[in-house]
């Protein structure tokens, strides 16, 4: 049994990333329904608006989901009040320390993976007692960890330290993504890039496109000495970042404007990059279904050159 889909209840174990303001009911309600796991971000801090998606998702699926954490961003724990009440059965967490947040969610019947960019992280969550982990590799589009590994490294590193099922994230686009990050010893995949650039995804087609434009080296790791460090699509702003070495505070000040608005320069457009695998805005239904056939097709491909101890079929 695969235990991603044991925890998460979902049909196929592909989980769309959370992301401020993007992972919300319109998106994740269309992954959701195409038999993968939408996840209701929390991280835009608008508590009340993420209250209202994480309601609307029940008219929208009857496929479960899952709702993002990013525990150093919370105000206060009404958030946590509230999904312990809610009855969702699975919660990722971020950005900090879960421990205490464990105790609280277990209690309630919750499923808990974190999100970790290291071995040390993992082996600290599994013994503060979160279920399953999300392996982050450096290749992923947000918020980084500045000491980069990759996460063809980082899955099998954190594969070897402990036992709970892992999540792989970063540069994962499709199926052979997908198939790689299970011969590394993952159980899931969540993408974030591939989804922004989604039909359904509610953000600006400017911010689609330059997606669809950015080759493998479209992007920027930036504010690596200071935080929080970042993975950004490459433009004037973030080349005088990266310039600079540091980022200003008002950097996501007018982040809606380019999520939305499709200003790419009026803040920092977050992506992976995976960015170079994507040519094409495709439909939720799409994007899973492709990527599920693609693994499928290797993994018969593997199974083969298996069968018969040959290097190619
Ligand atoms: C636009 C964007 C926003 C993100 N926001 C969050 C967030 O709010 N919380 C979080 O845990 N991760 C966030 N991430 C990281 C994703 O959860 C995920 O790990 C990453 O996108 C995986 O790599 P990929 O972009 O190559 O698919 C964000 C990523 C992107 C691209």
């Amino acid at each position: 049994m695969n235990r991603v889909l044991a925890h998460t209840g979902a049909v196929y174990p592909i989980v769309q990333a959370p992301m401020g303001w993007i992972a919300r009911a319109q998106l994740a309600s269309a992954v959701c329904n195409a038999g993968g796991l939408g996840i209701i971000e929390t991280s835009s801090g608008e508590t009340e608006v993420c209250k209202a998606e994480i309601l609307k998702m029940r008219d929208l699926t009857e496929a479960p989901f899952g709702v993002n954490l990013p525990i150093l961003f919370l105000k206060d724990e009404s958030m946590l009040r509230f999904i312990c009440e809610s009855g969702i059965g699975f919660v990722t967490t971020s950005a900090g320390s879960p421990a205490k947040f464990i105790g609280p969610l277990k209690a309630a019947g919750i499923t808990v993976y974190h999100a970790v960019p290291t071995v040390d992280a993992a082996m600290k969550c599994v013994a503060a007692g979160v279920d399953g982990l999300v392996v982050e590799g450096a290749e992923g589009g947000g918020f980084k960890n500045p000491e980069e590994v990759s996460t063809l490294v980082l899955l099998q590193a954190i594969r070897r330290a402990v036992d709970v099922p892992l999540i792989a994230a970063g540069g994962i686009a499709d199926g052979k993504g997908m198939a790689a990050a299970f011969a590394l010893g993952a159980e899931g995949i969540q993408m974030g890039t591939r989804f922004v650039s989604c039909a359904e995804s509610p953000v600006h087609m400017n911010y689609k496109q330059a997606i669809l434009d950015a080759k493998e080296t479209g992007t920027y790791v930036l504010n690596k000495k200071s935080t929080p460090c970042i993975r950004a699509l490459k433009t004037e702003r973030t080349a005088a970042i990266h310039e600079a070495g540091l980022m200003p505070p008002d950097t996501f000040q007018r982040i809606l404007d380019l999520y939305f608005g499709g200003d790419m320069e009026a803040a920092v457009g977050l992506a992976g990059q995976s960015a170079g695998l994507i040519d094409a805005v495709k439909t939720a239904r799409e994007i899973v279904e492709d990527t599920v056939a693609e693994f499928h097709a290797i993994a018969g491909r593997l199974g083969a050159m298996a069968g018969s101890k040959a290097f190619a079929v």
